[in-house]
């Protein structure tokens, strides 16, 4: 009896640790893309796919929750209600960055993606790496 119970609590243990489904599964970036951050191609190829799957229903289209769209590059460096969310080159200034590592406050504005599972730590440090090289994405004025 005492080993059935041990078995259950074990089981119960080890969903806990595992998070039992509360962390997304990481991302594959588009086959064949470039793995060089500092280029819009990398967005393209590593970030999009993520944002796309998590963040557009409500950041993207008829939807600017927030104030934020990621639509564009330029409604990207726009911002949302709070002002800029991506400081290029700086991730750990970097408000998005803040709320999908959910070291953000509770609410205004909450952790992200809102009410759902944290993003994958392999999709966090690919958002990371993006906005550290740059946060380039197509559409961006030509550098000088
Ligand atoms: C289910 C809808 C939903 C999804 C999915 C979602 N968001 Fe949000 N987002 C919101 C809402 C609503 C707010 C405003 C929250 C608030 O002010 O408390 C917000 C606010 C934000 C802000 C702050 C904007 C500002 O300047 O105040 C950022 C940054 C952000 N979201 C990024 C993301 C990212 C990155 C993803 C994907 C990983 C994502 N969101 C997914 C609904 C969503």
């Amino acid at each position: 009896m005492r080993s059935l119970w041990g078995g259950l609590g074990l089981a119960i243990l080890a969903m806990t640790i595992t998070g039992c489904n509360t962390v997304n599964q990481p991302t594959p970036p588009v086959p064949g893309s470039t793995s060089d951050a500092a280029s819009p191609e990398f967005y393209t190829g590593h970030v999009r796919p993520i944002f796309e799957k998590y963040c557009f229903r409500c950041h993207a289209g008829m939807n600017h929750r927030g104030g934020l769209s990621m639509a564009t590059s330029a409604s990207m460096r726009k911002g949302g209600k709070s002002g800029i969310d991506i400081v290029p080159g700086h991730p750990e200034s970097s408000m998005m960055m803040k709320l999908i590592r959910h070291e953000g406050t509770a609410h205004d504005p909450e952790n992200m993606p809102s009410k759902s599972a944290k993003l994958a730590d392999a999709d966090i440090a690919t958002v990371e790496r993006w906005i550290r090289a740059g946060a380039l994405m197509p559409g961006d004025p030509p550098r000088p």
